[in-house]
This record gives structure tokens, C-alpha cells and sequence, in this order.
């Protein structure tokens, strides 16, 4: 059989393609090549994947070799064919039947042993596989606990292309066990499964997990944070050094619900892509919190990179909390590119003809000080920092970013008698966790036939045609935009937000005063 074909998946973004590879065996040149847009990753294939079936024991076929990838259009990236590859010339070959091949998406990298290593974004390619009508997938030992996250696949978990190859020659392995391992997507592993990497262990987590109870005083930040869990809305805290602004942005994820099915795969895709998942338990249930830190490249923070595309801070941070600490001392161009995923929800970077998308619903949350020199303890003591100066600091973050951010709190430091009385009041996260699951139930209920779950997310047309608040609860906001004190986009976000409010108290509409809190959380409240 000198043409036989495998196939394997393209990512682009968290979004798999079918790839076929194409291998033909004729006389010629002796030697191999690659045609159809491989990358250099790939093109080096061509000598891993030659030590590969060499030191596999199988034998390398000592004629012209021309591998194709298809669709050429489509950039191909990395080592993840390198399995597929070594199939594909194994059945051009004779070497392995290439029926058992047909129905199978290969996804691996090869060592020169024949080794087969794990790689990156097996979870999005094993969806896409199953999708596309691959009921089965290959992948490396150590990539099988991510791959049988997807429920109803086959999952053949191989050693080493040696462990491939006889498995689909029907061989056993050396000690007379199967050459590779089976599992069925969307159970769990059996505890026979001892393989690298994989264990049903719960991750380790710290001992000591953080608590909104900790946090004295500082009622009406507490308050903005359950609002913001609540709704999903975006939360900025301003105040000096030591008003427990990081100690609360810290704690956001403490009252956030765990991520449902859908949203756990979707999030998990997106770490799998960007190779961040713990080895052990690699579906993520809990919203994801990202703190960056403000040197921050552009490409760190909303994705990019040479050659193959990551996702950044703010797409891992996807239905969960990205916490920009020290806000003003981020790149203002970092802060400007997040215009764009705070609008839409979705990062699009355009590279060489191909559009990467990487969605990016999260809800962000900024910590800055009012000033540079950072010394304001109560009103400006200690600052020299001139007004003027206070202005450009802040202004640093621009207009248009700040537009988007639904609640602005400002903290003042903490009294002693606040610390010492505020023990036995500060509610623990939760007790407040409670109330922001209620709330997020009741705004799902409402929005059951729409794409939306969160107030946050629906858009302002939406929300002014079938949810408007009572009649007349809106005086003051209209007042505030004919003052010009409101923009466009602030009235719907107070609107959200009122929503929000209402959810939290059980209110079936936002009532007069739900919408002047909400406004008042808008334009930015002292405490
Ligand atoms: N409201 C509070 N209740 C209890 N402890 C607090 C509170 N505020 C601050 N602290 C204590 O002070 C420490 C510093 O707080 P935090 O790091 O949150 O300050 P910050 O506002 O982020 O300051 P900076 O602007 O310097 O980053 C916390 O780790 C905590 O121990
Ligand atoms: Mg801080």
C-alpha cells in the first residue's frame, strides 16, 4: 500500500480541525518530505519522527516518503502530528493495517525513543475528534485523564509508537497485557489505572484557604465584591497602602459558585490549550482567579505570541476573576487591549491570514493607590504628591477603561476599633457564597431562554425591551445623564447592576432605590 492516510486535529484557538495526513511511499530520492503549511516545529518532525520508527524496532522505509497535511490552508502548528505521521508512513509501508487506522485521530508527540510525549490542548482536540465523528483517539499515557474528560470517546492511551502500532496491528504487549490502554470518555478512571501522571487524588490544595471573614470593616467594599460575584460585573478599588484592597480581591473567588459541566470544559480547554492544567485532576471546577503581575506584556495579558498563539491572563481568567493589583503601574496599552474582550467576550487576534478567537468572559476587578508615592494614611497625610500628579497617576487608567467598570468603591484604612469590634459581624465567605448563588439562580431563571446567565452579560437593548426596572425607579440616573455625569454605557451598566441588587434581596425588579445604589456604585462611593 504505498498512500495511506491518518488523521489528527489543528487548533486554532481552543477550535479543532480535522487534519488528514497523507503519507506516499514511491521510488525516488531516498528521504522524506512535508508539504501542506507546517511550521518549523513540524518540519523537525521529519528527523524525530525517522529515530522514532528506527528506534521502535520498525523498519524505515528507504525510499521517497511525501507527507501531505490537509486542508493546506490551514496553519499547522507544534509536534502534535508526530503520531499521526508515524501511523500514516507505518500504513503507506505495509507496516500496520491502515483500516484500523481509518477511524482513529492521532494526537501525540514522539520522542527519538518512540517514546510518545503528551502536548497541549488534548481536551478542545479530543471534542472537536468526537465531533467530527472520531468515536476513537490515541493519545499519550500522561494526556489520558484530560482526554476521557469528553464524554462518549473511545481513549487508547499509548506508551510509545511501538505500543500504537501493535495496538492496531491487534498485538499484545511484551508481557502479554494490551499494547495500549482503553478507556471510555466521561467515566471515571478505574483504580487498576496506574499511569504517569494520572490520579484521581484531589489536588493538593494550601491548607489554609483564604476567608471573607478575615477581613474586618471595610463594609461597603464587601458589600461591591458579593454585588460583583453576584452579577459578574467589573469591581475597581481605590484607596492607600494597607486598606486590604489586594486581601479582598483575594477573596472574590471565595464566594464565587463552582463551575457547572459546561463551563468546567469550556475553562479547562482554554488551561489545556495554554498547558497551565495541574497533571493530576485536570478538569477545573473553580472559577479560575488571575492576578498578573503589572510588567505584564500585552501578549501576557490578552494573548498572542510568535508562531503558535497562546491564550493570555484574560482568556484563562474566562467565568472567572482577572485582578489587575497596581493598576496605573500596567502598560497603559496592556490596559487598552482590554477594552475590546470586556465589550465582547471574546479575545480576536489576527495573525498571517488566520483569526484566533479564545473566549474571555471574565470579570475584572482593579486595585490601584490614589497616588504614586503610596504614603496617604487617612486624609492625604504623609503625601506629597501634588494634585496634579494624583490626577496623571490615575489617569493612567484611561477614561474608556474605566467606563466598563460597573462598581467603583474607595477604602479608607481600616480603624483600630473597626478591628477590634468587627470580629463577630464579619460575615464568612460562606454565608455570603449562599447569597450569591441565590441571586445567580434567580437571574438564570429569568434569563432560561437567552445565552446569558449573568446580569453582566446581557446586553443593554436586551435589558431596556424585556427587563426594565419599575416604573419611575429611574429619575435620578436620567438626571445624572442629562448632567452629563453618566455615560451611554453607565446607564445600562447601573441597570445591570440594580438588577443585581434586586436578585441579592429577592426582589422581583429593581425598585427606586436598588437603581440609585446601583448608581451610586457606578459613579464610585466612599465607604
Ligand atoms: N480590613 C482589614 N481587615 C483585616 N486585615 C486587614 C484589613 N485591611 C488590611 N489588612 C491587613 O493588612 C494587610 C495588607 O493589606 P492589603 O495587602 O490588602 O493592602 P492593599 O490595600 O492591597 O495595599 P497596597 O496598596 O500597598 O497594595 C493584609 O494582609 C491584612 O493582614
Ligand atoms: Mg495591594
Amino acid at each position: 500500500m504505498p498512500l495511506a492516510r491518518a488523521y489528527s486535529v489543528a487548533l486554532i484557538g481552543v477550535t479543532g480541525h480535522v487534519v488528514e495526513v497523507e503519507a506516499d511511499i514511491a521510488n525516488g530520492l531516498v528521504g522524506m518530505i512535508l508539504v501542506g503549511l507546517p511550521d518549523t516545529a513540524l518540519r523537525e518532525a521529519r528527523d524525530r519522527i525517522r529515530a522514532a520508527i528506527a528506534n521502535s524496532g520498525e523498519e524505515w522505509p528507504q525510499r521517497k516518503i511525501t507527507v501531505g497535511l490537509s486542508p493546506a490552508s490551514l496553519p499547522k502548528r507544534g509536534s502534535w502530528f508526530d503520531l499521526a505521521i508515524a501511523i500514516g508512513v507505518l500504513a503507506a509501508a505495509g507496516k500496520v493495517p491502515s483500516a484500523a487506522a481509518a477511524g482513529v485521530m492521532f494526537f501525540g508527540e514522539l520522542g527519538l525513543d518512540g517514546r510518545l510525549r503528551p502536548v497541549r490542548g488534548v481536551l478542545p482536540a479530543v471534542a472537536a475528534a468526537l465531533d467530527k465523528g472520531f468515536g476513537t483517539v490515541m493519545v499519550a499515557e500522561q494526556n489520558a485523564a484530560e482526554a476521557i474528560l469528553v464524554p462518549g470517546v473511545r481513549v487508547i492511551a499509548a506508551r510509545s509508537l511501538k505500543s500504537a502500532a501493535d495496538w492496531l496491528r491487534g498485538l499484545p504487549g511484551p508481557d502479554g497485557s494490551p499494547a495500549a490502554v482503553e478507556f471510555t470518555g466521561g467515566q471515571e478512571l478505574p483504580d487498576a489505572a496506574e499511569l504517569p501522571g494520572v490520579s484521581r487524588r484531589p489536588g493538593l490544595g494550601s491548607a489554609m484557604t483564604p476567608d471573607l471573614a478575615e477581613m474586618l470593616g471595610q463594609s461597603m467594599a464587601r458589600r461591591a465584591a458579593e454585588v460583583c460575584a453576584a452579577g459578574g460585573h467589573h469591581l475597581s478599588l481605590l484607596g492607600p497602602p494597607g486598606a486590604g484592597k489586594t486581601m479582598l480581591a483575594e477573596r472574590i473567588p471565595t464566594i464565587l459558585p463552582r463551575l457547572d459541566s459546561e463551563a468546567a470544559l469550556e475553562v479547562t480547554s482554554i488551561h489545556s490549550v495554554a498547558g497551565t492544567l495541574p497533571p493530576r485532576v485536570p478538569l477545573l471546577t473553580n472559577p479560575p482567579f488571575l492576578a498578573p503581575h503589572h510588567t505584564a506584556t500585552k501578549a501576557a495579558i490578552v494573548g498572542g505570541g510568535s508562531g503558535f498563539i497562546r491564550p493570555g491572563s484574560a482568556s484563562l481568567a474566562h467565568r472567572g476573576v482577572l485582578f489587575l493589583d497596581e493598576a496605573p503601574e500596567f502598560d497603559r496599552d496592556v490596559l487598552d487591549a482590554l477594552r475590546q474582550p470586556l465589550e465582547s467576550g471574546e479575545v480576536v487576534i489576527a495573525r498571517s491570514g488566520v483569526t484566533t478567537r479564545f473566549p474571555a468572559r471574565f470579570t475584572l476587578v482593579l486595585a490601584a493607590n490614589p497616588c504614586p508615592c503610596a504614603r496617604v494614611a487617612g486624609p492625604a497625610e504623609g503625601c506629597s504628591c501634588s494634585p496634579s500628579a494624583r490626577r496623571r497617576y490615575l489617569g493612567r487608567l484611561s477614561g474608556p477603561l474605566l467606563d466598563r467598570v460597573d462598581v467603583k468603591i474607595e477604602l479608607e484604612p481600616v480603624s483600630r476599633k473597626e478591628l477590634l469590634s468587627d470580629k463577630d459581624f464579619a460575615e464568612s465567605s460562606q454565608t455570603v457564597a449562599l447569597r450569591v448563588i441565590q441571586a445567580r439562580e434567580r437571574a438564570a431563571r429569568r434569563l432560561r431562554d437567552t445565552p446569558w446567565r449573568l446580569n453582566g452579560e446581557v446586553p443593554g437593548s436586551e435589558l431596556r425591551r424585556t427587563w426594565p426596572p419599575a416604573p419611575g425607579s429611574l429619575a435620578v440616573l436620567e438626571r445624572s445623564l442629562e448632567r452629563g455625569l453618566v455615560t451611554a454605557r453607565g446607564v445600562v451598566k447601573v441597570v445591570r447592576v440594580a438588577w443585581t441588587i434586586a436578585d441579592l434581596a429577592g426582589r422581583p425588579r429593581p425598585t427606586r432605590d436598588d437603581c440609585d445604589a446601583a448608581l451610586g456604585l457606578w459613579l464610585g462611593v466612599r465607604r
